[in-house]
């Protein structure tokens, strides 16, 4: 069977994974899927129904009744509030085993796709030809993060978001339902000291290995 191009980014929150994955898609042509969308669709979608995130049937049912349409362009899905939500939807199996499907149907569109999340290369598309880990440490994230929220008017304490990421970080690799962690075979991209252009290069040079190794 002859491979297409999916390629696999994972990593944690504002490591610059989302931006990779967003230019690396546009670079090669693919479709690209921000999967953390789902899980702050399925988040919101619990709160906006009047449950509590701790209600796991409620957060199950929310996951198999997604419409996973237009949410790219849904402003609430940006907010912490969403991301807080989702990190804890994210831990109930029922919820992630609804969102596999369709993650892997996206990803098995021909001539290939980019899904950027937590477990992409190890639970989603574990065949991916290319995959990568982006981090950074959890004091650049924040920063990161707080200099993109104050510029968009929210007042926030850049410790409190120190202290988000770090939440979220243990979170996300400490539960049992695919747990974020590096897959075996993807090649780790630390953003760290790298600007936005220079951690992109590096992407595209992961990606042309992977694909002269595998003749894609
Ligand atoms: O990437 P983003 O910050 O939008 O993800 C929000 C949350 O959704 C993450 O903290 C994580 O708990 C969850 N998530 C996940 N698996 C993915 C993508 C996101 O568990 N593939």
């Amino acid at each position: 069977m002859t491979q297409s191009l999916v390629i696999a980014v994972d990593g944690p929150a504002a490591s610059g994974k989302g931006t990779i994955a967003a230019r690396l898609a546009r670079e090669y042509g693919l479709p690209h899927l921000d999967t953390g969308l789902l899980y702050r669709a399925v988040g919101m979608k619990v709160l906006a129904d009047g449950h509590d995130l701790a209600d796991e049937a409620a957060a199950v049912a929310a996951a198999q009744s997604l419409v996973p349409t237009g949410l790219s362009d849904d402003e609430r899905l940006t907010t912490g509030e969403a991301g807080e939500a989702a990190s804890r939807v994210a831990g109930y199996p029922g919820v992630r085993a609804a969102l596999l499907d369709l993650q892997q149907a996206f990803a098995r569109q021909p001539g290939g796709a980019v899904l950027d999340g937590r477990d992409i290369g190890t639970v989603i598309t574990p065949d991916a030809p290319a995959k990568l880990f982006v981090t950074a440490t959890p004091e650049v994230r924040a920063s990161r993060r707080w200099k993109q929220l104050t510029a968009r008017g929210f007042d926030i304490a850049y410790e409190a978001m120190l202290t988000d990421i770090r939440i979220r970080d243990e979170r996300d690799a400490g539960r049992g339902a695919a747990p974020m962690v590096q897959a075996e075979d993807a090649v780790l991209l630390d953003t760290t000291d790298l600007s936005i252009e220079a951690a992109f290069d590096a992407a595209r040079r992961i990606v042309e290995a992977a694909r002269a190794k595998h003749g894609l």
